[in-house]
């Protein structure tokens, strides 16, 4: 049955904010397929909408690649009233800052991103990246440059929780997840499966990541009433 929204924040509750945690959220179809016509939001549907916008509420940070950005068309996170109350009255910012992860750093201060944001967000690179190009985003963003050839992302997370924000809410895509994966950094893992076969040649939640058994634990899950089923995974 689909729940209340007041359920969803029970089933996804975090014990505590303290402890560091990055949660993924993914929505992906029965066949395993990540997108449907290029992107994920054709696979979704109300409930996964609702379970989405209360996994920002949690987080203090959204992180994202930036391949979901470019597929995306990521332009701001912005909590809709009850949602930026529910933040308030526990001392968050209205709005969670959002975090791009990128390699190249080939974007523009113009890009939506950053034209669109709601708060000022983060842009993860390394050393590596030409300075006048991360210089460029100075004026649209904060900067976090961290490893010299490629992103430390254990760096990031420990920067992040320098900076208060200890609940890592990421919104992938499958490059970035197996990033975190391959080192070690996912603690929980929310995946809708959609009610539909997609077929065609759309990849998975994870890439990139050497195959391993990793073990996960249910934390809860729920079936709404169109038939999507929702699961919370601890990583063991
Ligand atoms: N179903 C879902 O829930 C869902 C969620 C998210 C995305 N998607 C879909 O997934 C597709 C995109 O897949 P993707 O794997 O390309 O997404 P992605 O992981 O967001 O993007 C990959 C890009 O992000 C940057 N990146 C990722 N990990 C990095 C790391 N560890 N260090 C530095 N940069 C890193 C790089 O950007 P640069 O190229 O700028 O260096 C890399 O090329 C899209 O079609 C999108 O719609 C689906």
């Amino acid at each position: 049955m689909t729940p209340t929204r007041d359920e969803i924040f029970e089933l996804y509750a975090l014990p505590d904010r303290s402890t560091r945690r990055v949660r993924m959220n993914f929505i992906e179809s029965a066949d395993g397929a990540v997108t449907l016509d290029g992107s994920s939001g054709a696979l979704g549907g109300d409930t996964d909408r609702a379970v989405m916008s209360v996994l920002r509420t949690m987080a203090d940070v959204v992180m994202v690649g930036a391949g979901t950005v470019r597929a995306e068309g990521y332009g701001g996170v912005r909590m809709a009233g009850p949602d930026a109350a529910w933040r308030r009255e526990r001392g968050l910012s209205e709005h969670p800052p959002l975090a791009l992860v990128s390699h190249r750093l080939d974007i523009e201060p113009e890009h939506p991103f950053f034209a669109k944001a709601v708060v000022r967000p983060f842009v993860v690179t390394h050393e590596g990246v030409p300075e006048r190009r991360r210089r460029a985003l100075d004026e649209v963003a904060d900067v976090l440059v961290h490893g010299a050839e490629r992103v430390d992302l254990a760096l990031t997370l420990a920067a992040l929780a320098t900076r208060g924000m200890t609940q890592v809410l990421c919104e992938g895509g499958p490059h970035l997840f197996g990033s975190l994966l391959e080192v070690g950094l996912v603690d929980e893992l929310c995946v809708t499966i959609a009610p539909r076969i997609v077929g065609g040649d759309a990849g998975r939640i994870d890439q990139g990541a050497p195959e391993a058994d990793r073990r996960l634990r249910l934390a809860s899950s729920f079936v709404d009433d169109e038939g999507y089923v929702f699961l919370r995974y601890a990583v063991t």
